[in-house]
């Protein structure tokens, strides 16, 4: 690897020779109110903590430490939004202001230091105002993204048992206003736990109906702050005090409440910014993802403002809002230097400009860098977009559970060569093996599980929220002294990463983690459904998308395609449009091994197209060829 130009492996040569004085450097960048009295206090926690004994608040860092810098007059947040024709731009000083009143809002409601606060809210800059008053009084908050519905939502409010939700009349996706209320609502109503009080941003596309002594107005709520100049000071919290839950898709349909820490996170987002994403305090920063996943945390909201960016926050789809041309306007009107995205975004403009020509419009000659994460880079999107833009691309590798990249490019410290297919070397912080089922160590070009050395580096998980148990079982029990990351891969012999595939049932679609068994829970709660599969297939534009099957139940006379609309509806219902589920094949029997197991990767295999061997262990051989002709009668698989 010609790595004379990038300081990486002395960098990572630094880390590895003495972690603990690494990330006492890196935290030298942050304000503590009382400094860590162990940098790594492997007695705690499940795996050991980062900066025990030190308080902060992250909020502070993010805005206050700013305002008292000298960027007051500069902008913290864009709010670009094509949905509904609007630029607004917030500075370092109005932010603060703004989040202080937020904050003064909610301990009105109650909320003290270590409550739950739901935010349920689409791309608004109240949205990014409530996480930080959040983080400004000590709560914890939970943002739950708006493409789930009730009953998603409604686990969520049981498992982080909420004191107030904040959430919005409606989001704008496209042309198409979503009301939220009623999906709060019913959640709320599904939900065992109930919040004290909501608090309603009512958008002009859309008014919800306010419920009687449990729903308040966001604007009467600030107004009343405004008029008897509410305020609230930053609350000292632990390092190791929890920040935020945010969950994610498990192998069940019970979600996994990542809990991200104060310190940790501040240190290790901090320092990725700088020396990861190569991007100078002052710049213009944009993470083209949504505030609902982990991405749109670390790097929309929490990321650039403790490093002093510009960062732009926008409503609005890669393609349709109006045109294909939307991400090159965003870029060239706001000067940024950098995006951040997922693959699929690229390869929706690519179908609908595949010249780029509506790049001419603008001007881009600020803009340095693009990086994408969330799904595999697929090397023809990479090479797209480097001959359209003339810039590097960066694929990097990362989880909800870390927070922040576990491999990639780091930029900052003098790009790598880009190799095509992988997410390029690890973070500083990770030790990163290719391990077998007993958990030996592969040699290079060998695909394996990838498994991350413990401890956890900072601003990775510390554990599930009240759950120790299920974090351990989930992550740390199959590889001992490991953290397993369920994604499966190679290490080249430079040392490069390769993730090719999760070894559990997520399915990643459009850059979105979900559960097939969680959808298959779903399923399999239709009346007259008796057996069935859900599992991803390929998908052009999307990556994957899933595909059920269903066996009904004997004796069942309706017609198959009337069960299956049912059935596409229900998934809708359930767990919410993000699932984009539009496909259920009513098959005979299921393909099963002798010992009961449903084939799934020859399931998949088929319907990929790809080509396929009988497996010896199946049952019985006859079903895979109805499966291939259900699949084909629904115009998917070989023809
Ligand atoms: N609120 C309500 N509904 C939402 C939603 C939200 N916040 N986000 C998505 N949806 C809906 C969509 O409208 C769509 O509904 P439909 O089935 O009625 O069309 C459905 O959920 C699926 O959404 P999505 O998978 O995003 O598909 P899309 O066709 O709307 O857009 C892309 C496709 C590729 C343009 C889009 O997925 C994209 O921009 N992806 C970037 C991925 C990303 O940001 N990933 C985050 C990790 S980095
Ligand atoms: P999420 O927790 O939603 O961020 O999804 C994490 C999963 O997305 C990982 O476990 C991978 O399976 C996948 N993923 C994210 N980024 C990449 C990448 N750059 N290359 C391959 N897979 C990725």
């Amino acid at each position: 690897m010609d790595v004379l130009a990038s300081r990486y492996p002395d960098v990572y040569a630094h880390w590895r020779q003495n972690p603990e004085v690494f990330w006492a450097e890196a935290a030298a960048d942050i304000d503590w109110y009382e400094k860590p009295t162990k940098i790594f206090d492997k007695d705690a926690g499940i795996y050991g903590r980062w900066f025990a004994g030190a308080t902060c608040n992250t909020c502070y860092n993010a805005l206050d430490r700013h305002v008292a810098g000298g960027r007051n007059g500069q902008v913290a947040l864009i709010y670009d939004s094509p949905v509904t024709d609007t630029v607004k731009t917030f500075t370092y000083g109005r932010m603060l202001s703004e989040v202080q009143l937020l904050g003064a809002m909610l301990r009105d409601f109650g909320v003290e230091k270590g409550d739950r606060v739901i935010i349920y809210m689409p791309m608004v800059p109240e949205a990014v105002f409530a996480m930080l008053a959040c983080a400004r009084i000590g709560a914890v908050h939970s943002v739950v993204f708006g493409g789930f519905a009730a009953k998603e939502l409604a686990t969520r409010i049981d498992d982080a048992k909420p004191k107030v939700i904040l959430s919005a009349s409606c989001g704008i996706e496209g042309a198409r206003v979503v009301p939220y209320k009623p999906m709060l609502d019913e959640a709320i109503h599904l939900a065992k736990h109930k919040p004290q009080a909501c608090m309603i941003l009512q958008r002009p596309q859309c008014e919800a109906t306010m419920v009687e002594g449990r729903d308040h107005d966001w604007r009467k709520t600030w107004e009343h702050a405004v008029e008897y100049a509410k305020t609230s000071e930053c609350v000292p919290v632990a390092a190791t005090d929890p920040l935020y839950i945010l969950y994610t898709s498990g192998t069940t349909g019970i979600p996994k409440g990542v809990v991200r820490d104060n310190g940790g996170h501040m240190v290790a987002l901090k320092w990725s910014m700088q020396n990861l994403y190569g991007i100078d305090p002052g710049e213009v920063w944009w993470c083209a993802s949504d505030i609902g996943w982990v991405v749109g945390h670390s790097y929309i909201v929490y990321a650039p403002l403790l490093h002093g960016c510009t960062s732009i926050m926008y409503e609005g789809k890669p393609v349709g809002t109006p045109d294909a041309g939307a991400f090159w306007r965003v870029i060239a009107q706001h000067k940024a230097v950098a995006l951040f995205t997922a693959p699929t975004a690229f390869r929706a403009i690519r179908k609908e400009d595949p010249e780029g020509k509506q790049l001419s419009h603008y001007d881009l000659s600020r803009f340095r860098t693009l990086f994408l994460a969330g799904e595999r880079a697929d090397p023809p999107t990479i090479q797209w977009a480097e001959d359209l833009l003339h810039v590097p691309v960066i694929d990097h590798w990362w989880q909800t559970e870390t927070g922040w990249c576990i491999a990639g490019n780091p930029v900052g410290l003098g790009a790598l060569p880009v190799r095509y297919g992988s997410a390029c070397v690890p973070m500083p912080g990770y030790e990163i093996d290719v391990v077998d089922e007993g958990c030996h160590k592969l040699p290079a070009n060998k695909i394996g599980s990838i498994v991350i050395k413990l401890p956890m580096p900072p601003g990775a998980f510390p554990t599930l929220w009240q759950d120790d148990a299920r974090f351990t079982q989930a992550y740390l029990e199959e590889f001992p002294g490991y953290y397993k990351t369920a994604d499966a891969g190679f290490k080249d012999e430079d040392g490069y990463v390769y993730v090719m595939s999760r070894t559990d049932d997520i399915i990643n679609v459009a850059g979105h983690r979900l559960s097939t068994g969680g959808m298959e829970e779903v399923l399999a709660s239709h009346p007259d459904v008796a057996e069935c599969a859900v599992l991803g297939i390929k998908d052009e534009l999307k990556g994957e998308v899933p595909c059920g099957f269903i066996v009904l139940k004997a004796g069942v006379s309706r017609a198959p395609d009337v069960i299956e609309k049912e059935i596409v509806a229900l998934v809708r219902e359930k767990i919410g449009p993000v699932a984009a589920f539009k496909l259920v094949v009513t098959v005979q029997r299921l393909p099963k091994t002798r010992s009961g197991k449903i084939l799934r990767g020859t399931i998949k295999k088929i319907a990929d197209g790809d080509p396929w061997t009988m497996p010896a262990t199946i049952d019985d051989p006859v079903i895979l060829d109805e499966i291939g002709t259900a699949l084909k009668g629904h115009g998917v698989g070989q023809s």
